[in-house]
C-alpha cells in the first residue's frame, strides 16, 4: 500500500499549481494562526498575529542572525567587494539611520515632497507608452507597459542611464528569484543574492564616482553628495531601490488590469471618474497585493508567544501578508473585491518600521496608469484567463497578460 504523503496547507500555497489561485488556501491556513512547518520555520497568517509581529522588536529581518548566512563570504573576485546587507535585511538602529538618510531625499513628512512632483513626468511616460500602442491589436500588459513603465521611473528617480537596462535587468531578475522560497536552500539563495548585490554594487560605484564628479538632481548624486552614509550603503541601498522599483510596481499595475478586466463594472466607473483611481488602487492592495509574503524572512530574537504557540528563539518566521489582508476576522466579506470597503487597512505595503519605503511612488504610479490604461484603450479583452503565472509564491503576478484592443484613444 503507498504511504499517505501529508502536505501542509503553505506546502501547497507554494506549489507552482496554486499559483493562479492561492486564495482558497489561506481559508485553511487561517485555521492553525501560526502553524509550525516540517522544516521547523513557523508560518503566521491571521491578520492580528503578522501585524503585531511586524511591531515587535523581538521579530530580526537581518538574516545573519541564522549563522550559516553570517558566515557567507563570497570571495572578492575581480576587486568586487561583498556589499552590507540592505536596509529591508537589517534592524534598528542601522535600519533607522539608512532609511531616515534616503528619507530626508524625499522631502520632510507632510510635504508632497519629491513624489508628487514626479506626476507630470509620469504622465509623460505613460502617455509615451501608449502613444507608442496606437497601431497595435494585441497588446501585451506586461512587456508593453507595466515593465517599462517603473523601471524608466525608477532610472530617473535614482539617476541611473536607462540605456543600461539590459545590464542590470538580469540582476535583479536574480535578485527577485533569490527570495523564491521554492528554490534551492536558504544558504545557497543568500550566496546567489550576495554575490549578485556585489556586481550591481560594483555598476553603481562606477556610476557614484560619475554622478560625484558631476551631481544631478537625483537620489545617487544626493546621496553621494551629503556624505552621510558609507559609500557601501549607499550602493546597497540603491541596489534595494533599483531592484524594488523594477519588480513590484509590474505585478501590481498586471494584477490591476486582470482584476479589472474581471470586474468590468469597476472599470466602467473607473474611466468615467478618475477620482476612484484610489480606491481602487487600495482595494487591489488588499485583493491582489503582489508581494505575499516579504523578501526578507524573520527571525525570533528571543522565545515569542502569541496565538497560544511559542515561537522558540532562533527561528524562522513567515509572514503570508496576503493570507492577513484576506482575513474574514478584519474584513468583511474579503473574498470580494471591492473599492468602497471601509477602513481598508491591507497589508499589501507591509507594516511597521518597514512599511514599504516606496509606497507613495507606487501609489501615484498605478492611480496615473490604470486611469490612462482604461480611458485609452479601445475596448480591451482578455485573451487568456487565468494567465500564466510567474514562479515566485512571495512575488506573485502574470509572466504576461496579452489583451485584444480595437486600437489606443
Ligand atoms: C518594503 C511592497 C514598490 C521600496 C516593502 C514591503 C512591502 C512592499 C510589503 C515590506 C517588506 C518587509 O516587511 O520586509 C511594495 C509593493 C510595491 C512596492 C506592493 C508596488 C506596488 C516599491 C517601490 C520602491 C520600494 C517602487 C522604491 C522606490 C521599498 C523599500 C522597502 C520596501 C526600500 C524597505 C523598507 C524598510 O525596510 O524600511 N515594500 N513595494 N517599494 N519597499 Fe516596497
Amino acid at each position: 500500500m503507498a504511504t499517505a504523503y501529508k502536505t501542509t496547507a503553505y506546502e501547497r500555497f507554494l506549489d507552482y499549481a496554486s499559483r493562479g489561485d492561492p486564495y482558497p488556501l489561506f481559508w485553511e491556513l487561517r485555521k492553525t494562526p501560526v502553524a509550525q512547518q516540517p522544516d521547523g520555520s513557523y508560518v503566521v497568517s491571521t491578520y492580528r498575529e503578522i501585524v503585531s509581529l511586524l511591531h515587535d522588536p523581538r521579530v530580526s529581518s537581518d538574516l545573519r542572525n541564522l549563522p550559516e548566512i553570517a558566515n557567507i563570504r563570497i570571495p572578492a573576485e575581480e576587486g568586487v567587494p561583498q556589499l552590507p546587507p540592505e536596509f529591508i535585511r537589517r534592524d534598528p538602529p542601522d535600519h533607522d539611520r539608512l532609511r531616515a538618510a534616503v528619507m530626508k531625499h524625499f522631502g520632510p513628512p507632510g510635504t508632497p515632497g519629491r513624489v508628487a512632483g514626479m506626476e507630470p513626468r509620469l504622465l509623460e511616460i505613460i502617455t509615451e507608452l501608449l502613444d507608442g500602442l496606437a497601431d497595435r491589436q494585441r497588446i501585451d500588459v506586461v512587456d508593453d507597459f507595466a515593465y517599462p513603465l517603473p523601471v524608466a521611473v525608477i532610472c530617473e528617480l535614482l539617476g541611473v542611464p536607462r540605456e543600461d537596462e539590459p545590464l542590470f535587468h538580469r540582476w535583479s531578475q536574480i535578485s527577485v528569484e533569490t527570495n523564491d522560497p521554492t528554490t534551492g536552500t536558504i544558504v545557497e539563495r543568500n550566496r546567489r543574492r550576495f554575490e549578485t548585490l556585489a556586481k550591481l554594487g560594483q555598476y553603481l560605484d562606477g556610476l557614484a564616482d560619475a554622478h560625484l564628479q558631476n551631481p544631478g538632481d537625483d537620489l545617487l548624486s544626493a546621496l553621494v553628495t551629503d556624505g552621510e552614509m558609507a559609500r557601501p550603503d549607499v550602493l546597497s541601498t540603491s541596489a534595494l531601490l533599483l531592484i524594488a522599483g523594477h519588480e513590484t510596481t509590474v505585478n501590481l499595475i498586471t494584477n490591476a488590469m486582470l482584476t479589472l478586466l474581471r470586474h468590468p463594472e469597476v472599470l466602467d466607473r473607473l474611466r468615467g471618474d478618475p477620482g476612484y483611481a484610489v480606491k481602487v488602487v487600495e482595494e487591489l492592495l488588499r485583493y491582489e497585493p503582489p508581494i505575499h509574503m516579504p523578501g526578507p524572512r524573520r527571525t525570533a530574537l528571543e522565545d515569542i508567544d502569541i496565538a497560544g504557540t511559542t515561537i522558540p528563539k532562533g527561528s524562522v518566521i513567515i509572514l503570508v501578508l496576503a493570507s492577513g489582508s484576506r482575513d474574514p476576522a478584519r474584513f468583511a466579506d474579503p473574498d470580494r473585491f471591492d473599492p468602497d470597503r471601509a477602513d481598508n487597512q491591507h497589508l499589501g505595503f507591509g507594516g511597521g518600521i518597514h512599511f514599504c519605503f516606496g509606497a507613495p511612488l507606487a501609489r501615484l504610479e498605478t492611480r496615473l496608469a490604470l486611469t490612462q490604461l482604461v480611458q485609452r484603450l479601445i475596448n480591451p479583452r482578455l485573451v487568456v484567463d487565468p494567465p500564466t503565472y510567474r514562479h515566485p509564491p512571495n512575488l506573485r503576478g502574470p509572466l504576461h497578460l496579452p489583451l485584444d484592443i480595437d486600437g489606443v484613444r
